[in-house]
């Protein structure tokens, strides 16, 4: 059984990012900056933030982490991105989920320039990715990609099963798979809560991919022998033998999943640290102008 570390794959790419960096700061060139806007004070968000902006600072970037009161009006949170919007310094811009109630996901985002969109969430990039057109993938669709690429696993002809359909991975994860190029050229089925007979489909998975956001959900008889499992899901659960009070699981029961699997990304240190090193590569490419 392969297993696919995560963790050390996103510190090879954030040390090639780093590598980037240094050579366009000695030809003159311009730091890439990116900025983050943290609205409230959801400690999951903030510890996501905190380590955007951490590894910003391991690779030489800039950034700017704006943080503003659970309170604040929609109005003045669309006019903080379009400053930013409008700011040459700064290459790329993400406004971390969730949003409070009273604001509008669906109109900030789409106030958000798609030259700067290095999460990949607005209709602009969603729409070029899907039409296969240079685009700022979302950052955890992006790492998966990564991460298959980079452990060579075999995907034309193969049939890949994603469990979820949320727009910041199920979805176009199964766009992205089903693309005519490596990794890619998969048969794609998309499977969400409403599915029947689930264990049926997910057997007959080459690549299993879990994002369903149920902890261990996936268990050994609902995987065929020999599949790659990737497993997308985050849970912290309460552990009174941990120094922390916590662990952390998945969305796939390890355990015994992992004893029939040919590969498989564990928790933690599978895709979680993937996404961070998407989001500056997404960031590299802005600063660079190669996306638009
Ligand atoms: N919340 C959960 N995941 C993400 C992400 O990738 N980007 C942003 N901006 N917010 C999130």
């Amino acid at each position: 059984m392969l297993l696919i570390d995560g963790k050390k794959t996103s510190e090879d790419i954030k040390s090639e990012i780093a590598v980037q960096v240094s050579k366009i700061k000695k030809e003159g060139g311009k730091t890439p900056h990116l900025a983050a806007i943290l609205v409230g004070n959801d400690g999951a968000s903030q510890t996501y933030v905190n380590a955007k902006v951490k590894s910003c600072e391991q690779v030489g970037f800039e950034s700017t982490l704006v943080r503003l009161d659970a309170s604040v009006s929609e109005e003045e949170l669309l006019q903080v991105v379009a400053d930013i919007n409008e700011n040459s310094e700064i290459d790329g811009l993400i406004v971390q989920l969730p949003l409070p109630k009273h604001i509008s996901v669906e109109k900030i985002t789409n106030k958000i320039k798609p030259e700067k969109d290095v999460d990949g969430f607005t209709p602009a990039n969603v729409g070029r990715m899907t039409l296969g057109w240079p685009a700022y993938v979302a950052a955890t669709p992006y790492g998966i990609v990564e991460l298959l690429k980079r452990y060579n696993v075999e995907t034309s002809g193969k049939h890949c099963v994603v469990i979820g359909r949320s727009h910041i991975v199920g979805s176009p994860m199964s766009i992205l798979m089903a693309r005519n190029e490596y990794p890619g050229n998969c048969t794609v089925t998309l499977t969400h809560s409403r599915t029947q007979n689930l264990a049926e489909i997910t057997r007959s998975a080459d690549i299993l991919i879990v994002a369903i956001g149920k902890p261990e959900f996936v268990t050994a008889d609902m995987v065929k022998q020999g599949a790659t499992v990737i497993d997308v899901g985050i849970h912290r659960i309460d552990d009174a033998t941990k120094k922390s009070g916590f662990r952390l699981i998945g969305d796939v029961k390890f355990e015994e999943v992992s004893q029939k699997v040919s590969a498989i990304t564990p928790v933690p240190g599978g895709v979680g640290p993937m996404t961070i090193a998407s989001l500056l590569y997404n960031t590299l490419l802005a600063a660079e102008g190669k996306v638009y």
